[in-house]
């Protein structure tokens, strides 16, 4: 019996439907309804015996699902009812006890909240893996120099090592993030039915232990109407995938001839269709490019639930596809970035020649000043005024004459010239976290430590 006169509207059933793409949490509802049927036994809500049925039967479904066999049905409107459906087919009338004591209100949301946690862990693992193979990399270019860039315009040179580390410490965030998300899914949600709770002794405890949730949702309307930990894991994948972006970026540009600091392997790269010469980074681009999906799927699910009045409204069956579609996105952007980085190539000559640019060291000769007892704004002026001349008759510092340097500062002599010399700006960064090799390699080992 229905409660409806007239079948549903096909263009209302195309709406209103989401097997399309619930059918990914299938597992987890399979899971879970053991852990569900096994508690209503044990709470002596169903029979062993029936029980034992059920498991059966869900044993049967789960194996279909897996190898592909499993028959969808055209009027499957979401994974739920598809696995009740065809667990009533294999195990008989006995399928119809399985939603005891549940709603899908609190399914759907106990099998999100175990979807997330799953994705939530795999991500902070990729994002491991993804910093290691910086910190490998890292440790080949110790002590290769390079310019370093304020508004895209060299600024003080560093190590290779140095700027490649700064990736590894967003990506040391990233991990902590999903680890936080993990944690805001420890909750379980099943048990709290449509709304209000249920009219039987369940052991909640009992379903949570069995599903690796910590703890159980305190409170049953919170329970069905929360997707908190869905915003959680979209806004860690937000950020992780904005910074997969500026590392894209960086390698796209330093991949052009214009820098030419590196290389990315032919197995991440594409030609193209009209220019014989031409290799693509195509690969960064897309990792610069994919960040902004991961940012609308964080804003859509905040438009879902901005103002939705409590409990469960249909509206959170669109917490799904963003979800899934985030996950697919920075799970694939994270192994791209791990590929493309481990087979990077850097050029040692294009580094050096950039990083030889004497400008690069203005600040440490304005310093030399302050060592004498200049105050530093002045001596800012005064390498300033230096730059200018040397700029104007197109040579570089070293070439400024001595009576140049005294026109400009008496305190100017041959430390100014020694200071020029090649490398010696950088080795002079020995502040905490800057860019000497010592410190560099202190970093090293803090940076392997967090991700032990
Ligand atoms: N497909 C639904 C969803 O994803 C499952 C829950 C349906 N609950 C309901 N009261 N209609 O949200």
């Amino acid at each position: 019996m229905s409660r409806f006169g007239e079948p549903q509207d096909a263009a209302f059933r195309r709406l209103n439907d989401s097997i399309s793409f619930d059918w990914r949490l299938s597992p987890y509802d399979v899971d879970q309804s053991l852990a569900h049927a096994a508690m209503l036994a044990a709470q002596r809500i169903i029979s062993a015996a029936d029980e034992a049925e059920l498991r059966r039967g869900l044993e049967v479904v789960r194996g279909e699902l897996a190898d592909g066999t499993f028959p969808f049905a055209a009027g499957d409107e979401d994974i739920h009812m598809a696995i009740e459906r065809r667990l009533t087919e294999v195990a008989g009338p006995v399928g119809g006890r399985l939603h005891t004591a549940r709603s899908r209100n609190d399914q759907v949301a106990t099998d999100v909240a175990m979807f997330t946690r799953a994705h939530a862990h795999d991500a902070g693992q990729r994002v491991a893996r993804l910093a290691r193979t910086l910190i490998e990399v890292a440790e080949r270019h110790l002590d290769w120099p390079l310019p370093g860039y304020t508004h895209l315009q060299r600024a003080q040179p560093v190590y290779l090592s140095h700027h490649l580390l700064a990736y590894v410490w967003m990506l040391i965030r990233d991990r902590e993030r999903f680890a936080a998300v993990v944690a805001a899914c420890g909750r379980l949600p099943l048990g709290a039915g449509a709304l209000a709770g249920v009219n039987f002794d369940t052991d909640r405890h009992a379903v949570a232990a069995a599903l690796g949730f910590s703890a159980v949702a305190e409170n049953s309307i919170d329970a069905v109407s929360n997707r908190d930990f869905v915003l959680d894991y979209l806004a860690a994948a937000a950020t992780c995938a904005t910074h997969l972006s500026r590392l894209g970026a960086e390698i796209v540009l330093w991949s052009s001839e214009e820098f030419g600091f590196c290389e990315v392997s032919d197995a991440w790269a594409s030609g193209s269709s009209i220019m014989p010469q031409k290799k693509n980074p195509d690969a960064a681009e897309l990792l610069r490019a994919k960040a902004p999906r991961l940012v609308a799927n964080l804003s859509a699910l905040h438009g879902v639930m901005h103002g939705l009045p409590l409990t469960y409204n249909k509206d959170l069956q669109e917490d799904k596809e963003p979800l899934f579609d985030s996950c697919d996105t920075l799970e694939l952007c994270l192994e791209a970035a791990e590929g493309m980085i481990s087979t990077i190539t850097f050029r040692a000559d294009r580094l050096a020649a950039a990083a030889s640019d004497q400008f690069l060291a203005a600040t440490d000769v304005a310093d030399l000043l302050v060592r004498r007892g200049m105050p530093f704004r002045q001596a800012h002026g005064i390498v300033a005024s230096l730059v200018r001349t040397a700029v104007t008759q197109g040579k570089p510092l070293s070439a400024l004459t001595r009576d140049e340097l005294v026109a400009a500062s008496p305190l100017l002599d041959d430390e100014f010239y020694r200071l020029l010399a090649d490398g010696a700006w950088l080795e002079t960064k020995v502040s905490e976290g800057g860019t000497s090799l010592r410190r560099v390699r202190e970093q090293l080992h803090h940076a392997r430590q967090s991700l032990r």
